[in-house]
């Protein structure tokens, strides 16, 4: 054997043994100890973890990694170093459910090498409520820019827990809700009866996120992305042999990327909110927590929780029209953002003490917007010739009201962006810093998908370009939320599920709909769901019209602390509060700020009782609500402060009252209560409770 041959096979032999990992596993356990993730690396260099919560495997080991374009992270990994760290602290949300929020968590972060030597970071943080882990490429390394071709993170679920899910569309979150075990899942159901405009679903075994998941014992998981930043929504799609979760990121309109990032960047976390039972999902703050501290400076006075009314449900419920001109090019007469209306409003609201009225339909482009979309649609600074926006304006400010302005895009959103910045100093101009934007339909340019990345960034330019100018924002059919209000506070709401309107023009929502929001998008963020309809009979303008709303009206009151949002519009018309004004003084009443909240009980997609302290104040506020099963609870007002005296009134479902043939009845009562006292609280099928507590000097 000549030398040569010799040092070639020595030098053969120590890249085999280097291409074999040494094996690693470290565990790292929350500050309470109740939840144990494992951090693995196999001999092949395959990354994988597994959670543990209050003693039991609740995700078993499952995968972890990425493709990117000329690099593997599944496989050949090496571990470079690892390291654990620990932070306590607590923070003050601009707006909330309540006035702080502790931030403890374990931390490790796990140095890897690919074998084509990219370098990067798989970081978990263990919270007392969850988990949430991401992948992190610190510097610009062997190149500038990755291509994520797809990932691989896996949730291996270790029982056939109960699911509480919404199919995986691309391009629309306004799909219903269904309840069974996840080897059940099975979109096909959805798929017939499905009434979203914009549908595309490629894998029927595949849910949104977040999906909530409940174990025998009670305990309760869900998993949802947190922190979405320039990244594809990921998706699950369930695989039934391994019975696991896998990761599906929405792609690019090259469907064969996932994403395009440079460098430094880091993928959204993958958060797993966990909780012993139903009711404590619903104060989790590990999304939040994994967001980024405010990024807005300065005053934030200006952003402000508040009710707001406006031209809206009418052009829902065929009263009048967004459209100024009909198809013949002639005013329609039926005109809704035309200014006398909107000062009747504006009236509406200032007699009733709502900051905001939101109009629909006042600049060009709605004639026959839905069957004309196109990249070119909408004027946003081009009223409609019976909209005075000066005139509007100077009354607005009269009455101490503002304009909320309406941004539909149809999904044109290149328009839009060109659009933008002057539209939004041209609202200033005349006061309104508020605008509700909407992504109807397809988006334009084609190919893009709602979930995917080009669209997740264009949702967060929004909100980067509107804090900016100190400009709210609600977002419709934007993607789900991901805790991003933190970061961005003037991102007051968005719709991103199935909202009320469903009731208007669908076969609308049944009555556990509320209930399954609540466990499952409303986990990311507030939900401008629009509540408060008292007319559930929707023929008031069309006879022929059969839609109706499927709740109690109390129900419809608990809905304002059931289904959090800093924004809250009473959605019916005036003229039916004017109706039933004892019944409306509970939505004049019911703050949208809060300091505490505390979950009394609770059933994923059944019931819910919700006890919250409206902020810098000893007022408190309870919404229960059910599906279509009737249910009595006991309320124990233990909450309260010891040796104050409070007046509570309640508005319950009244005698025989039923969300299908009697939605009207509500009995209002007052009571005098104190701390420790008991309330019983009577449930209507279908029906709802809602109670307002005021300190009594
Ligand atoms: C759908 C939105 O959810 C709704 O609120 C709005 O009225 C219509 N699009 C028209 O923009
Ligand atoms: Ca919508």
């Amino acid at each position: 054997m000549t030398k040569r041959i010799l040092l070639a096979l020595l030098l053969l032999g120590a890249n085999m043994a280097a291409s074999l990992a040494q094996p690693f596993s470290k565990t790292v356990v929350s500050p309470n100890k109740s939840i144990q993730a494992t951090l693995i690396l196999n001999e092949k260099g395959e990354a994988s973890y597994k959670i543990r919560f209050q003693g039991k495997d609740v995700i078993g080991q499952s995968r972890l990694g990425l493709r990117l374009r000329g690099y593997d992270l599944t496989t050949g990994l090496k571990r470079i170093s690892d390291s654990k760290s620990s932070e306590k602290n607590s923070w003050k949300p601009v707006w909330g459910e309540v006035d702080e929020i502790k931030n403890e968590y374990k931390t490790i972060t796990l140095k890897l090498v690919s074998a084509e030597g990219l370098r990067f970071d798989i970081v978990f943080r263990v919270y007392d409520d969850g988990v949430g882990f991401r992948y992190e490429f610190p510097k610009k390394d062997k190149t500038s820019e990755i291509v994520v071709l797809d990932e691989l993170t896996e949730f291996q679920m270790t029982a056939d827990y109960t699911a509480l899910w919404a199919p995986s569309d691309w391009d629309s979150n306004e799909h219903t809700y269904t309840k069974s075990k996840i080897s059940e899942i099975d979109a096909t159901k959805h798929l017939t009866d499905i009434e979203p405009f914009v549908q595309h679903i490629t894998n029927v075994h595949a849910v949104q996120t977040p999906v909530t998941l409940q174990g025998q014992s009670g305990f309760c998981m869900s998993i949802a992305d947190a922190a979405l930043v320039d990244y594809g929504a990921m998706h699950l799609e369930f695989d039934r042999t391994t019975r696991t979760f896998k990761s599906f990121i929405i792609p690019t309109a090259d469907s064969t990327v996932k994403s395009i990032n440079k460098l430094p960047f880091h993928t959204p976390w993958r958060a797993i909110l966990l909780s012993p039972d139903a009711g404590g999902l619903l104060t989790n703050h590990l999304i939040l927590n994994l967001n980024e501290p405010c990024k807005i400076k300065g005053d934030l006075s200006w952003i402000k929780p508040q009710k707001y009314v406006g031209i809206w449900w009418e052009l829902h419920v065929g009263k009048s029209g967004w459209n100024y001109l009909d198809k013949d090019g002639k005013p329609t007469g039926k005109h809704g953002a035309t200014t006398e209306n909107v000062k009747h409003y504006i009236d509406f609201a200032a007699q009733n003490g709502f900051a905001g009225v939101l109009v629909e339909g006042w600049f060009e482009g709605w004639e026959d917007w839905f069957n004309v979309m196109r990249p070119e649609i909408f004027e946003f600074t081009k009223p409609y010739p019976d909209y005075d926006i000066s005139e509007i304006s100077r009354y607005a400010k009269e009455k101490g009201v503002k304009i909320i302005v309406h941004n539909e895009t149809g999904s044109a959103i290149r328009s839009y962006e060109r659009q933008m910045d002057a539209a939004y100093d041209y609202y200033l101009k005349y006061g309104f810093n508020a605008i509700k934007t909407g992504y109807v339909g397809f988006i334009q340019p084609k190919g893009e998908w709602h979930d995917g990345q080009e669209m997740i960034n264009h949702y967060n330019e929004v909100l980067r370009r509107t804090a900016e100018k100190h400009i709210m924002v609600v977002a419709h059919e934007p993607v789900r939320p991901s805790g991003l209000q933190r970061t961005w506070p003037n991102f007051m709401a968005s719709e991103a599920a199935r909202g009320q309107e469903f009731n208007a023009w669908s076969k609308g929502n049944d009555p556990s709909h509320e209930l399954s929001l609540i466990f499952t998008r409303l986990l990311g963020g507030p939900m401008d769901y629009t509540p408060g309809i008292f007319q559930m009979e929707l023929n008031q303008f069309d006879k022929a019209k059969k839609d109706r709303v499927r709740t109690t009206v109390a129900k419809q009151l608990a809905l304002y602390v059931t289904l959090y949002s800093p924004v809250q519009m009473a959605a019916d018309l005036p003229e039916n509060y004017e109706k039933r004004s004892d019944v409306f003084q509970f939505i004049r009443d019911v703050p949208t700020d809060w300091s505490d909240t505390k979950i009394l009980n609770a059933a994923i997609g059944d019931y819910v009782t919700t006890a919250r302290r409206q902020k810098n104040s000893d007022n408190w506020f309870i919404g229960s609500m059910t599906d279509e099963t009737p249910r009595q609870f006991k309320a124990k007002l233990d909450f309260l402060d010891a040796g104050k005296n409070y007046e509570a009134t309640i508005y319950e479902d009244g005698k025989d009252a039923h969300y299908l043939d009697n939605p009207y009845p509500v009995n209002i009562r007052k009571l005098n209560v104190r701390k420790g006292q008991t309330l019983a609280i009577n449930l209507a099928d279908g029906g709802g409770c809602a109670i307002s507590i005021k300190a009594v000097k």
